[in-house]
């Protein structure tokens, strides 16, 4: 029989500094809305961050910069648990009994440690290994339901609930962690850089004309969108006249995914248009979106006790909820409780 659990979103974000357009529309946006409607835990992931060497004092200020564009992007701490990992013991004491439950041939098939180690993986730490298994750790460590990721985190996420149903199995503790669910943003396509639209938006892209960070000026914002890769092309009327187009499609998405509607219906309106028109009609709505988000993050980076206060804050409540159930995983697993 299956048990019903109580509806718990959790999600974690890299500590990576600056956000940009791909977070908010791929991520950010998504939690602002579940916010609303469920109990949500977003945890700034600073445990898994260390798995590639971070300078200490970049860490630290990445960690609170995520935080401002977190509140920036509207979540509000009222409704949200938002904390840093490493303030919650839980995560690694989870972690260590999730290494001992996964299995190293599960491990071998996760395709990130091989793209992250590269090609020398003898020199990749262990930690990048075992990734996966703290990234179990920290959803199941709030017995969460259900977790909003982007594509790339899919793999983990399986693995996630293979770590469940084992633990489950191998304590016969059946229903004891529920088996989490993905949450794939509906009618939402990757955001992927502006300058070649096979790579995904991201920060470790070198020319900074690749994206456009959360606290871009307008100007920055204008002259990345009319930089951006296109074709020669016009905009066509139906999806299929994209394929092979991804620089086109990318720009596309963007619009929509800022309109909150579907591609169909910007290809409905735009048709026809040369991309030169439609650049500003989406430097337009950029501005009018991202600006207001790069001033808030601007001004809570001001404020650092307060983004401290702020972690302090959420920490006390996700230790509260992690302290009940990892006195019941060790239980279930046999250690002595005093
Ligand atoms: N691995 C995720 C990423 O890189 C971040 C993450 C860590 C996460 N723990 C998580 C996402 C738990 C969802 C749930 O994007």
């Amino acid at each position: 029989m299956k048990k019903n659990f109580k509806e718990v979103v959790f999600s974690g974000v890299q500590p990576t500094g600056n956000l940009h357009l791909g977070n908010y529309l791929g991520a950010i946006k998504n939690f602002v809305e579940l916010q609303k409607k469920m109990e949500c835990i977003y945890c700034v992931v600073d445990l898994h961050a260390i798995t590639i060497f971070q300078e200490p004092k970049n860490l630290k200020k990445h960690i609170l910069e995520t935080v401002a564009g977190f509140i920036a992007c509207g979540l509000d701490v009222k409704k949200s648990i938002i904390f840093n990992q490493s303030s919650v013991s839980g995560h690694a004491e989870l972690a260590w009994i999730f290494n001992c439950v996964s299995r190293i041939g599960w491990m071998n098939r996760m395709t990130q440690f091989k793209e992250k180690a590269g090609s020398d993986k003898e020199k990749a730490s262990v930690g990048l290994y075992v990734y996966p298994n703290l990234m179990a750790a920290d959803i199941l460590l709030y017995k969460a339901t259900h977790v909003p990721v982007g594509d790339d985190q899919k793999q983990h996420l399986e693995l996630s609930r293979d770590i469940a149903q084992k633990f489950n199995n191998d304590y016969k503790s059946e229903n004891f962690f529920p088996i989490p669910e993905p949450l794939i943003h509906k009618g939402f396509s990757r955001v992927m850089s502006l300058r070649d639209g096979s790579k995904k938006m991201s920060k470790s892209e070198e020319s900074d004309y690749s994206r456009i960070n959360l606290t871009d000026s307008s100007d920055d914002i204008v002259k990345k969108i009319k930089k951006a890769k296109t074709d020669s092309l016009s905009i066509p009327d139906s999806i299929k006249d994209l394929e092979g187009r991804p620089e086109a499609l990318n720009l596309l998405n963007i619009y929509s995914s800022l309109k909150n509607s579907k591609i169909e219906k910007t290809l409905e309106q735009m048709a026809g248009k040369d991309f030169s028109k439609f650049k500003e009609n989406l430097s337009e709505i950029l501005i009018d979106i991202i600006c207001p988000i790069g001033k808030k993050i601007k001004d809570l980076k001001k404020d650092e006790n307060y983004l401290q206060k702020t972690l302090e804050d959420g920490s006390s409540k996700a230790s509260k909820i992690a302290t009940k159930n990892l006195k019941e995983i060790k239980k279930i697993v046999g250690f002595p409780l005093y």
